[in-house]
């Protein structure tokens, strides 16, 4: 079921912080910032050679990462995001096998423009997990 890793995210309480240390300290690329205003955050994509690095920065009240950033004052991993083929398929795959996915377990419109889902840590090793149609 599992393609390619497409990305990992780390939360960050200061997002211009987080590229200053990707792009200035780490001498990585990193895109411009995007408002994801469904999502509750904004990100921008280091790009590595093999995969990328999500940083994601809370946007507007009640983003889904506020908590997360409450337990993780300087920010941390967020979570791990696979590639999939058909994630309807992939979706009822899961389900099928007692997994549990997150919201109301229709895909979104991900950073990248295509669908995704989030998938419950407890179901993954205490992992928040994101399956991204490839
Ligand atoms: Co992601």
């Amino acid at each position: 079921m599992l393609g390619r890793l497409n990305h990992v995210a780390i939360a960050v309480p200061d997002l211009e912080a987080g590229v200053a240390s990707y792009r200035n300290v780490l001498g990585a690329k990193v895109s411009a910032p995007q408002a994801l205003p469904e999502h509750g955050v904004t990100v921008v994509f280091v790009e590595l050679e093999n995969t990328k690095i999500e940083l994601l920065e809370p946007l507007g009240e009640g983003s889904p990462i506020a908590a997360f950033l409450e337990r993780n004052a300087s920010g941390g991993v967020h979570h791990v995001c696979y590639e999939v083929e058909d994630i309807i398929a992939a979706r009822d795959q899961l389900k099928a096998a007692g997994a549990r996915v997150l919201g109301d377990g229709e895909p979104k419109i991900g950073a990248h423009g295509k669908p995704v889902l989030f998938l419950h840590p407890k179901d993954f090793q205490g992992t928040l997990v994101e399956l991204e149609q490839r």
